[in-house]
């Protein structure tokens, strides 16, 4: 079960970010309630997409909104994703990085399989910004985040910005 009281926006270097997320076996109320504290995380902070591990929660699951609002964000609990077309790089930013932002090479087309709230597998095929999400969100469910993905001149631009997180990260946990 998860305590969703305890779901707060995570940044790094919190430990569940940069781990492996477990699936989800059973889709009970605590993965619903988890759902709606993810897209509400997610609209509060301007996101786009929100992993579980940003939500403090070890579990594969991420919700997307190509518009940012609630109304429009879905749920893809256990996600696989099928990469295909061409490598495309584009600038990325994430919630749990605020201030790192990057060029990341994403392929132009996906086709993702997962499952719904109600349990029912899906599938879908994305393109443009929504297949760049779909990446984005399933290499959190792996421990990736963007900051892996920089050029190395990128990685030295961002050292001072990562030292800063390290610093506020171990002064909260103090
Ligand atoms: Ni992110």
């Amino acid at each position: 079960m998860v305590d969703v009281e305890k779901c707060r926006m995570t940044r790094w270097p919190t430990p569940v970010l940069v781990q492996k997320a477990q699936p989800i076996e059973d889709i009970d109320d605590s993965i619903q309630a988890l759902a709606e504290k993810m897209k509400d995380i997610m609209v509060e902070y301007k996101g786009v997409g929100l992993a579980g591990p940003q939500a403090g929660v070890g579990l594969r699951i991420f919700v997307a909104s190509l518009d940012g609002t609630k109304e429009n964000a879905k749920v893809y609990i256990n996600p696989v994703i099928t990469p295909s077309g061409t490598l495309v790089v584009n600038e990325e930013g994430c919630l749990s990085l605020p201030g790192i932002w990057g060029n990341i090479k994403r392929y132009s087309k996906c086709s993702i399989k997962a499952q719904g709230l109600d349990g029912k597998e899906f599938t879908e095929q994305a393109e443009g910004l929504l297949v760049r999400i779909f990446q984005h969100e399933c290499d959190h469910l792996d421990g990736t985040l963007v900051a892996d993905k920089l050029s190395t001149v990128a990685k030295i631009a961002a050292r001072r910005k990562l030292r800063q997180l390290r610093e506020d990260y171990e002064n909260q946990n103090k």
